[in-house]
């Protein structure tokens, strides 16, 4: 099923307890923690230390857990990662570009008992996926350039998206299919329809007042996207 993962790139960082508080309230599956070392990326934002405090409010009205869905944009990754892991990370993407070995990051984060995610810039290919495939819990499919919030959808990341969704398939595996940058309410179902179940929005929940009101308009373009496919199918 689709999962909407705000990220709080764009939420008030001096009330951020708060912040996550309210989007969970406001109906949030996922909270989207982006992690930018200002070396993989020209910007820094928050490290393990914020994620630790963050993690306990983390919860639903009725104490259900809210995956964290740590984002590294950061290089070199291994040690970071197991600090993410000890910190309550639920995932844990990154680039495969920002390792000298994915194959060993990846098992670095699945032994600590994360789920383990790759993530592709707009300019990059899938390639290697297929060799790890049996390895990863997400494909993180970047429709912007990483290190900021607020910046325009590339349309090139509609067919990779749709190329992830083929291998996911052929794989077998449940992988779950998210997307990053520029996700707003009149796009949402484009990408949905290529294939995507998971969509990552930070500029467009907290750059309006009513969180849940985005929401609610992004989960209706969503139904609109599943009843077309079951139509399809
Ligand atoms: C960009 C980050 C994104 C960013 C998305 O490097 O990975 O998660 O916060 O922000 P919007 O939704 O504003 O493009
Ligand atoms: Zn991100």
């Amino acid at each position: 099923m689709h999962r909407i993962a705000p990220s709080i790139l764009s939420a008030d960082f001096a009330r951020l307890g708060d912040e996550v508080r309210r989007v969970i309230a406001a109906g949030a599956d996922w909270i989207h923690f982006d992690v930018m070392d200002n070396h993989y990326v020209p910007n820094l934002s928050i490290g393990h230390g914020v994620a630790q405090s963050l993690k306990r409010h983390l919860k639903r009205a009725d104490g259900t857990p809210v995956p964290l869905d740590v984002h590294l944009m950061v290089e070199p990754v291994d040690a970071l990662a197991e600090r993410f892991a000890e910190a309550g990370a639920d995932l844990i993407s990154f680039h495969p570009d920002a390792t000298r070995h994915v194959d060993r990051t990846l098992q670095v984060i699945r032994g600590a008992g994360c789920k383990a995610g790759l993530a592709y810039n707009p300019a990059a290919p899938l390639t290697g996926l297929e060799w790890v495939i049996d390895k990863v819990d997400l494909v993180l499919v970047m429709s912007v350039n990483p290190g900021f919030g607020g910046q325009s959808f590339i349309d090139s990341a509609l067919r990779k998206i749709e190329q992830a969704r083929r291998l996911i398939e052929a794989s077998g595996r449940d992988i779950r299919l998210e997307v990053d940058g520029g996700i707003k309410v009149d796009n949402i179902r484009r990408v949905a329809d290529a294939g995507a179940d998971t969509f990552v929005a930070g500029s467009a929940i907290f750059g309006q007042q009513d969180y849940a009101a985005v929401m609610a308009a992004m989960r209706a373009e969503l139904a609109g996207a599943h009843a077309a496919q079951a139509l399809a199918a």
